[in-house]
C-alpha cells in the first residue's frame, strides 16, 4: 500500500479547504485528466452550495481535488483527482480517506460513489479501501464513442475505523 513514509513527495502535499480563487487551477488539472471535464462553474456551484471541496497542494499550486456532498446520512464522493505528477504516490488515496474521515465524523452511515468501468486505476483504489459495487447506471457516461455505464459503488462508515487526524 502507498504511504506518505514511501512517498516522501507526496507528504509534503497539504490538505487544505478549497477556495474561488483555486477553481481556475483545478479546471484546468479537470481538463488534463479527463476526456468529459466538468465546467468550471460547476466548481463554483459545489463551492457555493457548500459541498466538501479540498484541495491539496504545495508552495500555492494545486495538486489535487476531492468534492464530496452530505446529507441524510449519505455521503456522496463526486469528484476525486490528482494532477498527473503527483500520481501513484498516495496522494488520491490520502484524498479520499480524508473525505471519507469528515463524513464518518459528520454522522454519514454510507458513502457512495459512481466510476467508470475502463477507470481500472480508480476503480483499484476504490475496492483496495473496501468500495463494492451496489448497481449499474446504464449509459452514465458520455464516451468518446456513445456512452459507457456508471458503476454505482458503496462504503459502510459504521463500525470502520479512522485513523489518524484531519488536516
Ligand atoms: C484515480 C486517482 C485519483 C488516483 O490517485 P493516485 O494519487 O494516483 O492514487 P494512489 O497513488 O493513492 O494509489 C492508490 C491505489 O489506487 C490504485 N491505483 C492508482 N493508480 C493506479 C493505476 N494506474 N493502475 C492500477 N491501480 C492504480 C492502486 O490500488 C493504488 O494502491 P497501491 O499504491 O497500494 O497499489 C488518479 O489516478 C486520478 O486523478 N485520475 C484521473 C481522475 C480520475 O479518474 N478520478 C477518479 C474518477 S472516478
Amino acid at each position: 500500500m502507498a504511504s506518505q513514509a514511501n512517498f516522501p513527495a507526496q507528504a509534503a502535499l497539504v490538505e487544505r479547504v478549497m477556495r474561488a480563487q483555486d477553481v481556475p487551477c483545478v479546471y484546468a488539472i479537470e481538463c488534463l485528466s479527463y476526456p468529459f471535464p466538468w465546467s468550471q462553474g460547476l466548481f463554483d456551484d459545489c463551492l457555493r452550495v457548500g459541498y466538501v471541496c479540498r484541495v491539496f497542494e504545495q508552495d500555492g499550486l494545486v495538486a489535487g481535488y476531492g468534492i464530496m456532498s452530505m446529507g441524510a446520512g449519505e455521503a456522496h464522493i463526486l469528484n476525486l483527482c490528482v494532477d498527473a505528477p503527483w500520481r501513484g504516490q498516495g496522494a488520491g488515496r490520502r484524498l479520499l480517506l480524508s473525505l471519507l474521515m469528515r463524513a464518518h465524523l459528520a454522522g454519514q452511515e454510507w458513502a457512495f460513489l459512481e466510476v467508470r468501468p475502463s477507470n481500472l486505476g480508480a476503480r483499484a483504489l476504490y475496492e483496495s479501501i473496501g468500495f463494492t459495487q451496489v448497481g449499474l447506471r446504464r449509459g452514465y457516461y458520455q464516451a468518446p464513442e456513445g456512452r459507457e455505464d456508471a458503476l454505482v459503488c458503496r462504503l459502510s462508515l459504521t463500525g470502520r475505523l479512522f485513523s489518524g487526524s484531519l488536516e
